[in-house]
């Protein structure tokens, strides 16, 4: 039973999605910003007689086209495929209320893409007025796709309360406007774009650079700080979009970011806080960076230079989808789907919480599920029940050998160690910090326990090099008393 649940050794299926996922965000808001920066760019070199753009920019549509339509479309079906073997039960919830936004949303990527293509082969051939026409339609056309994917990605950290009302009663599509223009949509939308406008200015380094200084020396000047411009709106509105963002989180996500910042000196959330300064800082900085580079010294604007520019935009586009990814933990859809697939009103209760895990999972097989959810036979056959419950349950977030990984956090913990933990997640009491970001355990008691020898068994190697690290035996260990912070 390996499928539904996408068991990706040391990195984890989370951070295979990440990867993909923010080389996908960078090439895609590109798109929105340079859609807007090609026709604009054209539009000023017509108006004022300036030939000499044209070939540079007739260059920048290819690296455009060649990067967006090749590089962003396979990261985007890349997603698909990522997100549907690591979450079957997210992706499932959101096709199923967004299937006709999504439908819209490919109409608008596929003009988008057509329109990128017409525009860049037409260079020269058909009359200014036309050619212009086209980019402004691929202008448009890809700002609508910004527009609509920026309602489900916000739906995920606040779904409208009305939609979560109607959760589950299949009356979800009245709620469509309010779950799509949710809290976070505004801020989300502004702050994307601003990034996209950002990025369209620095991608436009990199054609730029290329330019040899000696030769076209004014040109690379001209073209080189009229791009530069674009940086700027990010720039000086960036930490008031970012300001309305924080304001519309859900009140448990702002807890997190404020008790973050707050203990930063004691570690305590430390990740989440590390990743919202590091997009903070990366934002604020990359405006400066480019204006000092090409307000300096444009003619000697290199290639390195610009991808240097580059990174440190891919870094803070990194943090910033991680700094949001971990606002929404332990949720896939904050108040209803938990990371791993459970939804929230299902567990609930600590009846809820006690129902037999394995006899329910929709990945087991109909003729199976008795044997899996009853009382051991064997220990091996325990054992794989606990596997069972750690890939259905723990896997979403943890990884056993590397990203988070319950090797290393267990490492400490003797068998009675790591039963009191899994009874914590299990009971939830309410001062448990754990309820924080991580799920409910849900299971009887035997596949609790199932869980807990697994997770013994499986820690062995490193229990063992623990204890002989702190010259401790096997009957000496303890657990930790204080859950320690997320981190
Ligand atoms: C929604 C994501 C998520 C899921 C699902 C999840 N965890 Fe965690 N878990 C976390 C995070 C985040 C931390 C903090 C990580 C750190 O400190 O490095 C954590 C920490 C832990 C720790 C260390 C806690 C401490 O105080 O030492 C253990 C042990 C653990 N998880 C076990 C589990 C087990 C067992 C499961 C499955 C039943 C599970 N987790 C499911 C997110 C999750």
């Amino acid at each position: 039973m390996n499928y539904p649940v996408w068991d990706v050794p040391v990195l984890g299926g989370a951070w295979v999605i990440a990867i993909i996922a923010i080389i996908h965000v960078l090439i895609s808001h590109f798109a929105v910003g340079g859609g807007l920066f090609l026709p604009m760019a054209e539009r000023r070199a017509l108006a004022q007689g300036r030939a000499e753009w044209m070939p540079l920019l007739k260059r920048h549509s290819r690296f455009f086209l060649v990067l967006t339509a090749a590089a962003g479309t396979v990261t985007g079906v890349g997603i698909w495929f990522s997100i549907g073997l690591g979450s079957p039960a997210g992706t499932s919830a959101l096709i199923h209320n967004f299937v006709f936004v999504w439908a819209i949303e490919w109409v608008f990527f596929l003009v988008e893409i057509t329109a990128a293509a017409v525009y860049y082969y037409t260079w020269d051939r058909v009359s200014d007025k036309l050619h212009l026409a086209v980019g402004w339609v691929y202008a448009v056309s890809s700002l609508w796709t910004l527009i609509i994917i920026n309602g489900i990605l916000a739906f995920m950290l606040t779904p409208a309360g009305a939609w979560l009302d109607a959760a589950g009663t299949g009356d979800e599509v009245r709620t469509l406007w309010p779950a799509f223009f949710n809290a976070e949509y505004w801020p989300s939308l502004i702050a994307r774009a601003l990034v996209a406008i950002s990025l369209a200015g620095t991608y436009a380094l990199v054609t730029v650079s290329l330019l040899d200084g000696a030769k076209h020396a004014d040109l690379k000047e001209s073209f080189a700080r009229w791009s530069s411009r674009w940086v700027l709106p990010g720039f000086v509105l960036m930490p008031i979009a970012m300001g309305w963002f924080v304001a519309a989180l859900p009140e448990g996500a702002r807890e997190i970011l404020a008790l973050g910042v707050g203990g930063a000196g004691v570690g305590a959330f430390t990740q989440v806080t590390r990743a919202a300064l590091y997009a903070a800082v990366g934002s604020a900085t990359i405006a400066p960076i480019v204006l000092l580079l090409v307000w300096r010294d444009a003619r000697h604007l290199r290639l390195s230079h610009a991808l240097a520019v580059i990174g440190l935009a891919l870094l803070t586009t990194g943090a910033s989808e991680m700094a949001r990814e971990m606002l929404r933990k332990p949720y896939i859809v904050r108040g209803y789907m938990y990371s791993n697939g459970l939804f929230e009103a299902a567990v609930d209760t600590p009846e809820e919480r006690t129902a037999s895990y394995l006899a329910n999972s929709p990945w087991v097989r109909p003729a199976e599920a008795q044997a899996w959810a009853s009382p051991v036979s064997s220990e091996s056959y325990q054992l794989e029940r606990g596997e069972l419950m750690y890939r259905g349950q723990c896997l979403a977030c943890h990884t056993r050998d590397g990203y988070r990984s319950t090797r290393r956090l267990l490492a400490s913990r003797d068998r009675d160690g790591i039963q009191s933990i899994l009874t914590m997640l299990h009971e939830r009491p309410e001062d448990s910090p754990y309820n924080r970001y991580m799920p409910p355990l849900v299971g009887t008691a035997d596949e609790i326990a199932a869980l807990g020898d697994y997770l013994f068994e499986d820690t062995t190697v490193a229990r063992r090099a623990y204890l002989k690290k702190e010259g401790l035996t096997e009957d000496e260990s303890v657990a930790p008393a204080e859950p320690e912070a997320q981190d």
